[in-house]
């Protein structure tokens, strides 16, 4: 079994990908994994994403595939159930974070300030997700929060592209970014896949 932090030593960059048709996830994962990226999350906003999940959880065994956007407490049970390897969400309640940890998968909980953070901490949950990164102060932020919290890793998410990237990359307490911007929703819409390889090479080329 993975732990959080294997999930963000696999690539600097964790796709978030919003899949409209199961038919994408495939072919989307294809490209990531050929552009050089190990693990995707699929987040459950579209009615397709357990579908997609399952998906690439039978056909890409080579990526490690994880739902995101587990707003409610069954999200994290479907999400398991269809073939989740690691679960993040944007924020957590009691609830989800039950639900959550009693699915034994790796998490990635959300927080966007130093009590969130410390709470989950208490909780023993020491790789979490800084959500909205850009919109919380971005890397300057986060790089504060790790003065007096130095012992968790972030995967910061939200506002992050191939630019700003790097500024996060390179802070201790940052084990990888995550984002949409390598599978634009119109990018998909198209099936324009070596786009997404080349956003992908792009990306797994980072620096941390
Ligand atoms: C998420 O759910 O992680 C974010 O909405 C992704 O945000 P982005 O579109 O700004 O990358």
């Amino acid at each position: 079994m993975r732990t959080p932090r294997d999930v963000l030593a696999l690539s600097p960059v964790l796709p978030v990908v919003v899949l409209d048709r199961a038919e994408d996830a495939v072919p989307a994962a294809e490209a990531l994994l050929a552009g050089g990226i190990r693990a995707i999350e699929v987040t459950l906003r579209t009615p397709t994403a357990l579908d997609a999940i399952g998906r690439i959880a039978e056909r890409v065994p080579d990526i490690v595939v994880g739902a995101g956007t587990i707003t409610r407490p069954e999200h994290a049970r479907q999400a398991a159930q269809a073939g989740a390897a690691f679960l993040v969400t944007p924020g957590v309640t009691d609830a989800v974070l039950d639900a959550a940890s009693a699915t034994g998968l790796p998490l990635l909980p959300g927080a966007a300030t130093v009590s969130e953070a410390m709470r989950l901490a208490e909780r023993g949950l020491d790789t979490l997700k800084f959500f909205p990164a850009e919109a919380s102060g971005g890397a300057a932020a986060l790089a504060a929060i790790g003065g007096p919290l130095p012992d968790l890793l972030f995967c910061p998410t939200g506002g992050i592209t191939a630019e700003n990237a790097p500024r996060y990359l390179a802070l201790p307490n940052v084990g990888c970014v995550g984002g949409t911007w390598l599978t634009p929703r119109d990018t998909l819409a198209a099936r324009d896949y070596a786009r997404i390889e080349a956003l992908a090479k792009e990306a797994s080329a980072l620096e941390r």
